[in-house]
């Protein structure tokens, strides 16, 4: 095990009801600036439970912050939060409201153009903030990570900056959500899992088993949740699932490797795909491209999870790749650039960019410009 340090400062508070502790959790006499994505909170009811619970406090709202949140969007909402000397932010949405909100706290306290906190990956001066959450996938409710996009030039790149210092996570907020969410939240939440899992053997037995806690439980009512998701008990494990999914319980003292997600981003950058759809089509072909490499932990996987034990390491690895596109593919998830329209020119502008950048991603830090490529021809 490698040596590590971990804290997580956000407090979580879920369950039904559970928006109207909004009014403890925040310190008196805040001016609050609300952030809101397109609208879906007025037809759920988590609009009308966050103004009852926000009665006593001055707000401002901001909304419109779109999914995949763009810098041109969030600077409007920093100029707002200026004019109107806000001291707390409160998220409302899913992980695109999160992550741009994360992104105004740091701009609050900036005076420069808050993609250059972007591009600079780090920010911990930042306002407090704070989240009620409506969708699970991304883990931005317990995390300091967010991603931020740019119209502009067809970027999308990832800051990290401080945990909200609460979240509110209700369930039954979550009954609204379309069935093509509630799939892609599954597939983050899978790939979030795997990206700390999938690495080297025998580095930690109690990580790997978290992980494979987290991944039998959503397999199991994955089915369900993906065509009724108005079952309580169901949404509410899909919830929890896919916040300690990533809010680093799961990695401690064991390498990442996150180049599913890098070039996922960038499927996301030049199509706009949802972010949980790239990663259905990017994680089989990775693994396909680094079967060798990955071998000791695909064939763990594969017998944990979908209980392949027949055949040689080889050929294990291989089923186990097969099931888990198999997996995504019956959540009504494509798994190759083909099914999104995604053609060869696409793959030469990734690799052209991660070469100018010079990227390195992978727990080994090998995969290249060159293997991104390789990546990518496996996932057409
Ligand atoms: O905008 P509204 O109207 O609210 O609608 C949203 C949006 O259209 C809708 N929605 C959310 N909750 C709903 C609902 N509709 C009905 N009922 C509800 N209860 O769902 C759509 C998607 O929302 P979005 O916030 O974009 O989804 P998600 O949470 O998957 O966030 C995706 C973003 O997070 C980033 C992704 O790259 C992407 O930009 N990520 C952030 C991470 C982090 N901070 O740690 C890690 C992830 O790997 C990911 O990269
Ligand atoms: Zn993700």
């Amino acid at each position: 095990m490698e040596n590590f340090i971990f804290q997580n400062p956000t407090k979580l508070i879920f369950g039904k009801g559970m928006i109207a502790q909004l009014a403890k959790e925040i310190p008196a006499g805040k001016r609050v600036l609300v952030t809101f994505g397109g609208g879906s909170v007025r037809k759920n009811g988590v609009y009308e439970q966050m103004q009852e619970a926000l009665k006593g406090f001055e707000t401002v709202e901001f909304w419109g912050i779109e999914s995949n949140p763009k810098i041109e969007t969030l600077r409007e909402a920093i100029k707002l939060g200026k004019e109107r000397k806000v001291d707390f932010l409160l998220a409302v949405g899913g992980g695109s409201v999160i992550d741009g909100t994360k992104l105004i706290a740091a701009g609050l306290l900036y005076d420069g153009d808050a993609w250059d906190l972007v591009l600079k990956g780090v920010c911990t001066e930042t306002l407090p903030l704070a989240s009620v959450l409506t969708i699970p996938a991304t883990g931005s409710e317990m995390n300091s990570g967010a991603v931020i996009s740019r119209k502009e030039t067809a970027e999308k790149f990832a800051f990290y900056s401080k945990n909200p210092v609460f979240s509110i996570l209700d369930p039954t907020v979550t009954f609204t959500l379309p069935t093509w969410q509630v799939a892609c939240g599954v597939v983050d939440t899978f790939v979030h899992v795997m990206e700390q899992y999938m690495t080297r053997p025998g580095q930690s037995r109690l990580m790997d088993r978290w992980a494979e806690g987290i991944i039998h439980t959503l397999v199991e009512i994955a089915p369900d949740i993906v065509k009724d998701h108005t079952d309580y008990d169901k949404m509410a494990e899909f919830m929890l699932c896919a916040t300690m999914g990533l809010n680093h319980f799961i990695g401690m003292g064991v390498c990442e490797d996150w180049a599913t997600h890098m070039i996922g981003h960038e499927l996301t950058a030049l199509h706009g795909l949802t972010h949980g759809a790239t990663l259905a089509i990017v994680l089989p072909g990775l693994w396909r491209t680094l079967k060798e490499k990955k071998m000791a932990k695909l064939v763990q996987f594969g017998e944990r999870i979908w209980g392949i034990t027949e055949g040689d390491d080889s050929t294990r690895a291989d089923r186990t790749i097969e099931q888990t596109e198999a997996f995504f593919r019956s959540l009504g998830v494509p798994t190759r650039l083909g099914e999104a329209n995604i053609g060869d020119d696409t793959i030469d502008e990734i690799e052209r960019r991660f070469r100018e950048r010079k990227v390195a991603f992978g727990e080994d830090h090998d995969i290249t410009a060159e293997v991104a490529r390789k990546i990518l021809e496996n996932c057409k």
